[in-house]
């Protein structure tokens, strides 16, 4: 029985770049992992995105700080893309669960990843992040941000039993009390907001890494 990100990047990865490809240009002014950047003057010397489609983010953000970039992505389709786009970003084919580097990044980003990952690979990944984050470094997780952890079918593959699950997903670093809470920003740009549809908030933490 494979699992579901064994699924995912099977097809559905080139599939939502395709998709998507349109809106994967330039980097949007309200781009909430952006925003932490900016707000917390963060200038590392290297920055990560895991799963990064065609790294239209990491692209700009290594612009901005003068950091080298690095974009892993499952997508063939969306390197290809960003290679052509982007030839100051280094890009690897590769998935969360087994990250092809080997290096410490001081800046670490995985927006709107995690939600997809077969329940069996989550500790697994959260590992393999960890191992790629510099000791005194940041780390920006975007994802769904629910009051309480749920479960959906997702509706672009109902038939193949792909989830996508929303919690908030920095508890799950926190809990190793090797990092502390630097700020959470949310698509309303302010604290939680009960009016939004429970399973629809956006909330983009950023942690720091002290061992
Ligand atoms: C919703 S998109 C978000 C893209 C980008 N991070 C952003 O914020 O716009 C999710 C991305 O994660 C990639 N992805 C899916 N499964 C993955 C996995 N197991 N490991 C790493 N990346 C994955 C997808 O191919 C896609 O490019």
């Amino acid at each position: 029985m494979p699992t579901q990100d064994e699924i995912f990047t099977a097809s559905e990865a080139d599939r939502w770049f395709e998709r998507n490809k349109h809106v994967l240009g330039e980097l949007p002014a309200d781009d909430i992992p952006a925003r932490l950047v900016e707000l917390y003057r963060l200038r590392p010397r290297s920055i990560l995105e895991i799963g990064a489609a065609n790294g239209y983010r990491v692209a700009e953000l290594a612009k901005r700080t003068g950091a080298r970039g690095v974009a892993i992505e499952p997508s063939a389709a969306a390197i290809a893309d960003g290679a052509q786009r982007f030839s100051h970003v280094t890009f690897h084919q590769g998935e969360a669960r087994a990250l092809p580097v080997e290096q410490t990044f001081e800046l670490v980003i995985v927006n709107f990843v995690l939600h997809w990952i077969d329940r069996k690979n989550l500790l697994r990944c959260a590992a393999e992040i960890d191992r790629v984050v510099a000791d005194g470094g940041h780390l920006v997780l975007g994802d769904f941000h629910p009051w309480r952890p749920a479960r959906n079918v997702y509706h672009h593959l109902p038939d193949a039993g792909v989830m996508t699950f929303k919690q908030d997903y920095a508890q799950l670093f926190l809990a190793s009390e090797l990092y502390q809470p630097v700020a959470l920003l949310t698509s309303h740009g302010r604290e939680l907001d009960a009016s939004v549809a429970d399973g629809e908030r956006y909330g983009v933490s950023l942690l720091r890494k002290r061992l």
